[in-house]
């Protein structure tokens, strides 16, 4: 089947770059299928607004929508960080904004991975002063080890280790966005981890 090969492809399009699978397609189809029950479930008889951060969390955007019964709208942003190492500067920069105003609505921002928490932070602050009515965040993937700023998730759907993920959106240098799975990337023989 199509699918099955799919998932066990072994990925190598740099020199040395190797992925793994991490999460299979199958795994995040079925988790979003339910978060986006519970998140249905928490706002019964709202319009939702999925705001997505290009380009990362546009693949989780449109699964999730898929899934959700009842009223949805979305919209999109970019953002972009200063410096090589967001790591350790932390600097967020608006790059693309919204179309619409998210004023009385119930919003929830749908990010492919929550990582230093940099980024989210930035938005939710942006978000807040422009009085929405509910302001949510779902995101595919959680690597809590490398947090610095004090932000959680309302909707998670893997918490996974400390390793570098590629794929169903997330990229290294542009690359690796359509693979349909998650998986971690790796750098040459000593398995070096890849800056982001
Ligand atoms: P944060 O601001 O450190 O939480 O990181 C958020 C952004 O960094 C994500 O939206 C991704 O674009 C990128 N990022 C963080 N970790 C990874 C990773 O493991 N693989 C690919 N991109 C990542
Ligand atoms: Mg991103």
């Amino acid at each position: 089947m199509a699918r099955a090969k799919a998932t066990k492809r072994k990925v190598r399009q740099g020199p040395k770059e190797r992925v793994r699978v991490l999460i299979t397609r199958a795994r995040i189809q079925r988790r979003i299928q339910a978060l986006a029950k519970e998140i249905r479930r928490d706002f019964p008889h709202e319009p939702l607004h999925l705001v997505s951060v290009l380009k990362g969390g546009v693949f989780f955007l449109t699964d999730l929508a898929r899934n959700l019964t009842g009223k949805v709208s979305f919209d999109f942003i970019a953002v972009s960080s200063y410096g090589q190492d967001t790591h350790s500067s932390g600097q967020v920069r608006l790059t693309r904004d919204l179309d619409s105003s998210i004023e009385g609505r119930t919003v929830i921002v749908v990010e492919d991975i929550l990582d230093t928490g940099m980024t989210l932070q930035y938005l939710l602050r942006l978000f807040q002063h422009r009085n929405p009515k509910h302001l949510r965040v779902a995101v595919l993937l959680d690597k809590p080890a490398r947090r610095i700023a004090a932000v959680r998730a309302d909707y998670v759907g893997f918490t996974i280790p400390n390793e570098f993920a590629v794929g169903y959106g997330l990229d290294y240098s542009e690359r690796y966005r359509n693979l349909p799975y998650v998986g971690a990337l790796t750098l040459g023989a000593k398995k070096k981890r890849p800056e982001k």
